[in-house]
């Protein structure tokens, strides 16, 4: 039996769960939040439609050794997001390790035997280890003898997490109902069970209000304990130089910024990625306002609380806030709307036929599919969708369209805004306290039907701070509580990385970055150049980059001939431009044209690294690795592709990849 030592949080879940009288626990391994969107909503369909009590949790908050302490009446639910090359998110990290050795050591005993779990992962096929960590924990906990509810739920977010996940659940409940004894016939669609309370503030000292700082600190440099930031507390950090790459056309641009840690205790490794918060434009936040008839309300001072008591989180985002701030900085106004979303607001529109458009929104996949999810509008946007069937109500309404909508179901129905991560383009060794991002505006007209611009969240705003007078997007928080623009502090902290140089320097090391995926090597470069003025022998180091044009889009085109000289003869950036040509040249054909040396430095040890689109480029690239193991190595096509992925496997062959 384990003893407690601290007088923390309870990290017995399952001690928690009687004391507050839970029947099930969804657990949750949430790296952007969508997992843990999912956990919330299972459990709110748990207790609300089939009357059975239950709680969501962070997995990182628990202690999982408990899991055979679980009765066998209870049940646990893992929502498991797969991360990178089959990796478990940040929060459970911890978790993971318990099932990597042969025997997990559980409290009591070592098995799992009267255990009833339910899993569904959240993955991306684009990757080669598809929903690994649901997968991988599935088969264990059978192995340790414990028992699944119904089929292992997979959603893939390359295509259609969403439906996925509404599709297993139909399969889900009667076995979870089954599971509990609950009778399914029984289940209720009856009145809204109201999550958050959600009160609006007279009288209200201003500076008490939270308008975008993260945490529950108001400041942190005041505080006088030693100050760790991270996920839950990021640092406000100054910018502390941004320029153009390249400005070309109006819509496309690359940013170089960098960020000042220099006030802070942050550290980074070179090849480590940097969390950015970003924040919502005016347009957006003004369209949410309008459209729940809060125009007029935007700065009043709200108070937003969790009514269940027991809740993971007695408040979703720092408060007293105000509505403009909650837009602006906490929830994720932009995301396109989801189904169960537009579901639970029809009965809020005010109209028979804002009604019926709403209510086909929300369950004709197909029409959702081409109206919202390709098309990428917001909830806001599908709404005055609907108020424009109606125009003619709408003009006769005095305040919003849809200002009948409970504010807290908005609360609960819209995630909170996520950090955005970035692969940190300086070396760590030259600029320690100072990290460098490149970043491409993205704004693109989401489909050939549609005629509207969608913008990326942050990397426009990080242009705005760059380029405050650049009015061709939308402003951002131009009067801004945290300081005027170009003063402008952002949110961040550091996330470490597997993507690592060599120990041993003197390896040969090919790397493989098109685009902006060009920037983590930025960094890896400039640290060969450090190790080499450090006097240690640097083997090798050859960057194959693409772009469009040498002359438009070439990233730190002016660096790379110094530092290529500092590291020597062998060292060299390949280039691929792919619109200078007739036929487009890419990384991989040139990586192809090089393959006898590059397949001489792999005999030799090299490490293979590849950053950028997951989707074709980099599997284009595995393919050619594979294609030297062929034709220089002559191995069969088998032989090749166990090569490749032995490499993968031993860290010779590393992805810092996105889609
Ligand atoms: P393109 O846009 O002209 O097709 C950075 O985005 C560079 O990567 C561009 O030159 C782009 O070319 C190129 N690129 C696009 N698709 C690619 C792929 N499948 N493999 C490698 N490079 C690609």
């Amino acid at each position: 039996q384990k003893t407690a030592v601290n007088t923390g949080p309870e990290r017995n879940f399952v001690k928690l769960m009687k004391q507050q009288n839970r029947q099930v626990i969804f657990f949750y391994g949430s790296q952007t939040g969508t997992a843990e969107d999912y956990a919330s909503r299972l459990a709110k369909e748990c207790s609300q439609k089939y009357g059975v009590s239950a709680m969501t949790a962070d997995i990182e908050l628990y202690d999982m050794t408990y899991l055979d302490a679980v009765p066998s009446d209870n049940l646990v639910v893992f929502v498991m997001a797969t991360y990178g090359e089959g990796e478990p998110t940040d929060n459970a990290v911890e978790f993971w390790e318990l099932f990597n050795g042969e025997e997990p050591e559980f409290s009591e005993s070592t098995t799992l035997e009267n255990l009833k779990y339910i899993v569904f992962g959240l993955g991306n096929k684009t990757y080669e280890h598809y929903n690994a960590v649901a997968r991988v924990l599935d088969t264990r906990l059978s192995e340790l003898g414990a028992k699944r509810i119904g089929e292992r739920g997979e959603g893939d977010d390359d295509a259609s997490l969403e439906e996925d996940f509404l599709a297993w659940q139909e399969n889900m409940w009667p076995h979870f109902c089954n599971a509990l004894g609950v009778d399914e016939s029984n289940a209720q669609s009856g009145p809204r069970q109201v999550m958050f309370g959600v009160e609006e503030l007279d009288a209200v000292d201003k500076t008490s209000l939270f308008l975008g700082e993260l945490g529950e600190w108001k400041n942190p440099e005041q505080l006088h304990q030693t100050v760790v930031y991270d996920a839950k507390h990021p640092y406000q950090a100054p910018i502390s130089l941004s320029r153009d790459l390249f400005n070309e056309s109006d819509d496309r641009h690359c940013l170089h910024l960098e960020i000042d840690l220099s006030k802070s205790n942050l550290t980074y490794q070179t090849g480590d990625h940097i969390a950015i918060w970003p924040t919502n434009n005016e347009v957006e936040v003004e369209r949410f306002g309008s459209i729940l008839g809060l125009s007029d309300k935007l700065d009043t001072a709200i108070m937003v609380e969790a009514l269940d008591s027991a809740a993971s989180k007695k408040h979703p985002f720092p408060v007293p806030t105000t509505y403009r701030a909650l837009f602006r900085h906490y929830l994720d106004i932009c995301a396109p709307a989801s189904r169960q979303t537009l579901m639970s607001l029809v009965e809020y529109a005010p109209t028979e036929s804002s009604k019926e458009t709403l209510r086909q929104l929300a369950t004709d996949k197909d029409v959702y599919r081409i109206k919202v999810g390709e098309a990428m509008r917001n909830l806001a946007e599908v709404l005055e969708l609907c108020q424009d069937d109606d125009e003619g109500t709408a003009t006769k309404m005095s305040s919003g369209f849809f200002s009948t909508v409970p504010f807290d179901l908005i609360v609960e129905s819209l995630s909170r805004l996520q950090p955005r991560y970035y692969s940190i383009s300086s070396s760590a060794s030259t600029s320690p306290k100072s990290v460098a991002v490149t970043a491409v505006t993205l704004a693109y007209q989401p489909t050939k039907e549609e005629d509207r611009t969608v913008y990326g969240v942050n990397t426009n705003y990080l242009w705005r701070i760059h380029a405050p007078e650049d009015n061709s997007i939308p402003a951002y928080d131009l009067n801004g509580p945290r300081d005027t623009l170009k003063n402008q502090k952002i949110p961040v902290h550091i996330r470490r990385s597997q993507f690592k140089l060599p120990r041993n320097t003197k390896l040969p090391v090919i790397m493989v970055g098109p685009g902006t995926g060009v920037a983590p090597f930025r960094g890896f470069v400039q640290e060969r150049v450090y190790q080499k003025q450090q006097g240690k022998e640097v083997g090798p180091t050859v960057l194959f980059y693409g772009c469009r044009r040498s002359d438009q889009d070439f990233l730190y085109k002016d660096e790379w001939p110094q530092l290529f000289k500092d590291l020597g003869e062998e060292s060299r950036i390949i280039t691929a431009f792919s619109r200078e040509t007739e036929q487009k040249v890419y990384v991989q054909h040139r990586l192809k044209e090089h393959g006898e040396k590059m397949w001489e430095y792999m005999e030799q040890g090299a490490l293979l690294y590849v950053c950028g689109d997951a989707k074709n480029m980099a599997r284009d690239v595995n393919q050619t690795f594979v294609s030297f193991a062929i034709e220089f190595g002559g191995k069969t096509e088998q032989q090749a592709q166990d090569y490749v992925k032995n490499l993968r496997t031993s860290g010779r062959y590393q992805e810092d990849v996105w889609s």
